[in-house]
């Protein structure tokens, strides 16, 4: 008998099994919609209405969602939110900036600006695996950048605004994974960036971001000195496009159908408050269950910065996480493992709204069946 033996009862099994934290749970009733919209929609041009409407639908429903305060606005384009660090580092920063990176996500935002060579060196506050790392001010930064949710670690830090920056800095906030997961007020930051495959519940392959008319203002500024920008990311352009309810080049449809289903939906039950209650509660279910356990304990120490979008959860040396992942797998209950670049005795679940928080506390269950039948 090997480990992928172990058999899970139907009774204790989470409905969905879902549980990876991007691309992570599409709801059956998004791909519905979409599937009943499949001559209409699917396969037709993304320069006519039918297709406009449907980016206007998700603008417009991100705008209510979040609470945009006046003048901000929903702007996107392809290439997901790899895609925005570089749109960003041409078309946002002006000479310097400043990071706060506690993972991998923030890395990569810090390894394109410092590669960038019409940029200055940019600082960079550092903190250890599992720890948040914070932003100060800074004579002649003009953009800060942090990140709402690190999705590496499972650390996330509040959206505030950097006490005694430069006037007219910026800051922009990755909230890929954090946005719609968690509580939010737009106006503490002037880009609130994220992508649709996590609680939007969609696919990959767009970036989206809520901008100040600040950050718009600093994107023709920067273009106006007339610095090379390439054109896929210019971010003039996706401004002027998604004004019109369009992108640039070619998106995938489906993806954007799904992600404004999905907002229509959250909305409908609440908005922000009640999709960041709902994963406020699976977070309660899988860190009170982690606090309990004998044999597993929350990777981040800090409850003050523990995240409540995707928990990441230790086991105890002798308890093999990643034999436990391949059980949860060969019943159905995917994509447990943890970041593989962190390299820990870990499993890391998503929390966000699509996943019903009924689910986690039967995942749970699940876990403690299966670390029976594995033994020490
Ligand atoms: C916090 C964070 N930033 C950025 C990204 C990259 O997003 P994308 O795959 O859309 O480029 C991810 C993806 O998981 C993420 O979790």
């Amino acid at each position: 008998m090997t480990v992928t033996d172990i058999r899970i009862p139907d009774e204790i099994k989470p409905v969905d099994g879902r549980f990876g934290s991007g691309p992570s749970k599409v709801r059956p009733e998004g791909v519905e919609a979409l599937s009943a919209v499949s001559r209409t929609f699917m396969g037709t041009s993304h320069r006519q209405k039918t297709v406009r409407d449907q980016v206007a639908r998700l603008r417009r429903g991100l705008a209510e969602f979040f609470s945009i305060p006046d003048g901000y606005e929903v702007i996107l384009a392809n290439g997901g939110t790899s895609a925005f660090w570089e749109v960003a580092t041409f078309g946002l920063v002006k000479e310097k900036a400043q990071f706060a990176e506690f993972g991998e996500f923030g890395a990569k935002f810090v390894q394109a600006v410092t590669d960038a060579p019409f940029l200055a060196e940019p600082t960079v506050h550092r903190a250890p695996a599992g720890q948040a790392a914070y932003l100060s001010a800074e004579a002649g930064v003009d953009v800060y950048a942090t990140v709402q949710n690190e999705t590496s670690t499972g650390v996330a830090v509040p959206v505030r605004r950097v006490a005694g920056a430069d006037p007219g800095a910026l800051l922009l906030t990755d909230a890929t994974s954090g946005g719609g997961s968690l509580d939010v007020d737009v106006s503490e930051t002037d880009v609130y960036y994220l992508a649709p495959q996590k609680a939007l519940g969609s696919d990959g392959g767009i970036w989206l971001a809520l901008m100040s008319p600040a950050a718009i203002e600093r994107a023709f500024e920067v273009k106006a000195t007339g610095r090379y920008i390439p054109q896929f990311l210019d971010l003039v352009t996706a401004i002027e496009q998604s004004r019109l309810d369009q992108t640039y080049n070619t998106p995938a449809l489906a993806t954007v159908f799904l992600a404004a289903e999905q907002v229509d939906w959250m909305n409908a039950q609440g908005g922000l408050s009640w999709a960041a209650g709902r994963s406020t509660e699976s977070a309660a279910a899988i860190y009170g269950w982690a606090e309990k356990s004998a044999y597993a304990q929350p990777f981040i120490t800090d409850p003050a910065v523990r995240s409540a979008a995707v928990a990441t959860i230790d086991f105890a040396e002798g308890i093999d996480a990643s034999a436990i992942a391949k059980v949860l797998r060969a019943n159905g209950v995917v994509d447990t493992e943890p970041y593989r670049k962190l390299g820990r005795n870990q499993l890391r679940v998503a929390l966000y709204p699509t996943v019903d928080p009924s689910d986690v506390t039967a995942l749970t269950e699940c876990i403690d069946y299966v670390v029976e039948r594995l033994g020490r």
